[in-house]
């Protein structure tokens, strides 16, 4: 049932802030301001690799969730699509654990390289939003998204309640591992307990974000920039961009546009840069110039600081709420979708069913 809205992507973007106080509150107590006990079949303390495998949005979790236990826990994360995963012959050394990200818990590839990390003898433990589903069934630990049912084949509400859990996680590693005091556990959780009111803040930013989608529609070619875990997070505005609007889209770490994906700039590829006033917005910025040199229109999406501070010209500039830097990644997942959704409607195209595309893959 889509209730009052017009598909269930639009339904599921707006259960958001819900959904993620709900899987908060499964790993967090909010009042100690802790990480709650996991099942873990292991310590954090005694691992001294993370092996992260997923598909499609669920992989650029993961990827987000790499950023927060190398920053945080001091855990270093080998982390691949895992078609890739299942095939390359990685070494697994005993001292790790690995971590399968799925919504469904059934897609083929994430699946056999489970499977992979089992017969090496690992600990594995999936994150997954189906708990009766054969990834949960062969886990030794499973670490549930609440995010409800998602009909939509385009990934939002599982997206970030996925963040949500790795986010906690990598607070239960850093405290396990002793790479923060307890005052910074504390800090990480209140942030966390934040989420939700900035997410609902975010959504009613909607006319602005439809009113840009209006103008996105007339492209054909987008391209999005982020550095750090807002790189993982421009990879996800183009995979959803591209799935449910057919616009072709790309999603590049900001740094590397001099490496060439410059020589792309003109006024018919909009670049949308993804940039809160973090430790490297400076950086960002210069990006900025050099796309805004050549002619490039920037729809920039950053907080009031960034706002303030970005000697650039934009096409639009989505400003959203200051946010911690820890939950920024799970805030700016929501601009994003909102914008391919809004474009994807004003293109006409399925939007819950995108041409082509299934919403568990369980063929490789
Ligand atoms: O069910 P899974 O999370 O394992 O699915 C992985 C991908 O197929 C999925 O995230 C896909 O990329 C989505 N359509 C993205 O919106």
């Amino acid at each position: 049932d889509k209730g009052n809205h017009r598909h269930f992507m639009e339904k599921e973007i707006h259960e958001q802030p819900e959904v993620i106080s709900h899987t908060l509150a499964h790993y967090l107590d909010f009042t100690q301001g802790t990480s709650k006990p996991l099942d873990l079949p292991f310590s954090f303390a005694d691992i001294d690799r993370l092996a992260v495998s997923a598909c499609g949005t669920a992989y650029l979790a993961g990827l987000v969730g790499k950023y927060w236990f190398e920053r945080h826990a001091r855990l270093p994360v080998d982390i691949d699509v895992a078609s890739e995963f299942r095939y390359r012959e990685m070494p697994i050394s005993k001292k790790s654990a690995a971590f399968f990200v799925s919504q469904s818990g059934e897609t083929a590839d994430t699946l056999a390289s489970l499977r992979y990390c089992r017969k090496a003898g690992v600990p594995i433990g999936s994150i997954v939003n189906v708990r009766e589903s054969t990834m949960a069934r062969e886990s030794d630990v499973v670490m549930p998204t609440l995010a409800g049912p998602e009909i939509g084949v385009a990934s939002t509400k599982a997206f970030t309640c996925q963040l949500s859990v790795l986010a906690a996680l990598t607070i239960r590693a850093a405290s396990q591992r002793g790479t923060i005091s307890a005052d910074e556990e504390r800090a990480l959780v209140r942030s966390l307990s934040e989420t939700p009111r900035y997410a609902a803040q975010v959504l009613k930013l909607d006319k602005q974000i439809e009113k840009v989608a209006r103008e996105l529609a007339s492209y054909k070619h987008v391209l999005y920039l982020g550095r750090d875990t807002n790189f993982p997070l421009a990879m996800e505005g183009a995979l959803k961009l591209k799935e449910i609007s057919y616009i072709h889209a790309e999603g590049y770490a900001a740094g590397e546009l001099k490496h060439g994906p410059i020589a792309l700039i003109d006024e018919n590829m909009p670049v949308i840069v993804i940039a809160p006033h973090d430790r490297i917005f400076e950086k960002t910025v210069s990006n900025m110039q050099e796309v805004a040199a050549r002619g490039g229109k920037i729809i920039l999406i950053t907080d009031q600081k960034g706002a303030a501070q970005a000697t650039v010209k934009t096409m639009e500039t989505i400003v959203l709420p200051d946010v911690p830097e820890f939950i920024a990644p799970i805030i700016y997942a929501l601009p994003i979708q909102m914008l391919a959704y809004f474009t994807a409607v004003f293109m006409g195209t399925d939007v819950d069913q995108p041409r082509n595309l299934a919403k568990s893959v369980t063929v490789e």
